[in-house]
């Protein structure tokens, strides 16, 4: 875990993760859309989105956290790294919600490189080369993000990145788990394609989440809202 650098675009966004409170856990999701709200096109493909400063803001947020956390969907369709690689820092845990055990033993996720690797499962199984493999209890196939949290925590990972993709982000703000959103728009307009934020139907508008939002312009083309959403219920 790095300290967050003071002159860097969207340096207070960052430090509100980097200086947390180490005592209890502080997770911080990140979504990079288009203009008009999608996450992908409808081949899965999300490869960029995002300009060259949104990538260099996401890259940042991974080096001021302990964990960072994808869902199966995400490692089956991108095959991310999740290392820093645009910011100085270390390359924090690796972790993926792989409740099925479907998350085969090649990724690029998997590489041996000094991050730990952890798949948070349902079923006992070996698990891929290298990784530990945490067994939580689901229901209807469905961990509670607030286990995943608690066990990661467990494990002295505090600092929680959840970076996608929109399904796992999903249940992580349904469930009432996330304390910080970073929403970066690309200035891009896909038109069709996956949507981001499914969140459960609402019965009536007044009772849509209104957080407290800063909004920072990463650069020419990105925007990141950092949207709380620890104290952010509706009317
Ligand atoms: N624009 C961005 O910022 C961004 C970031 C990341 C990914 N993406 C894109 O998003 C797409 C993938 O996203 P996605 O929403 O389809 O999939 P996803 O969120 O990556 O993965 C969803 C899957 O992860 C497992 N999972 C996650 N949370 C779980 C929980 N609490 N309990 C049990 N299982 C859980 C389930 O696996 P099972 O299906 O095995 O049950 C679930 O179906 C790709 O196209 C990728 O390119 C975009």
């Amino acid at each position: 875990m790095t300290q967050a650098d003071a002159s860097t675009p969207a340096a207070q966004a960052l430090a509100r993760v980097a200086t947390a409170d180490p005592v209890r856990p502080f997770v911080v999701a990140q979504l990079g859309q288009s203009l008009d709200g999608r996450i992908a096109t409808l081949t899965g493909e999300s490869r960029y989105i995002n300009g060259d400063e949104g990538l260099d803001h996401l890259h940042r947020l991974r080096a001021v956290v302990d964990a960072v956390v994808v869902g199966a969907g995400t490692i089956a369709v991108d095959d991310p790294q999740l290392t820093v690689r645009r910011a100085p820092g270390a390359s924090p845990a690796r972790v993926v919600i792989d409740p099925r055990g479907r998350v085969g033993g090649a990724g690029k996720w998997l590489a041996d490189d000094g991050a730990s690797r952890i798949v948070i499962t349902a079923a006992q199984h070996a698990g891929p080369p290298g990784a530990e493999v945490v067994v939580l209890p689901a229901r209807d196939g469905q961990i509670a993000p607030r286990d995943i949290v608690a066990a990661l925590a467990a494990r002295g990972l505090r600092r929680i990145l959840i970076e996608g993709g929109a399904r796992t982000i999903s249940a992580f703000i349904d469930a009432g788990a996330v304390d910080r959103l970073h929403l970066i728009f690309g200035c891009t307009i896909i038109g069709s394609g996956r949507p981001g934020l499914q969140l459960e139907p609402l019965a009536r508008l007044a009772d849509a989440l209104r957080p407290a939002t800063e909004v920072y312009k990463l650069g020419s083309r990105d925007i990141l809202f950092d949207c709380g959403l620890r104290d952010a219920d509706g009317e």
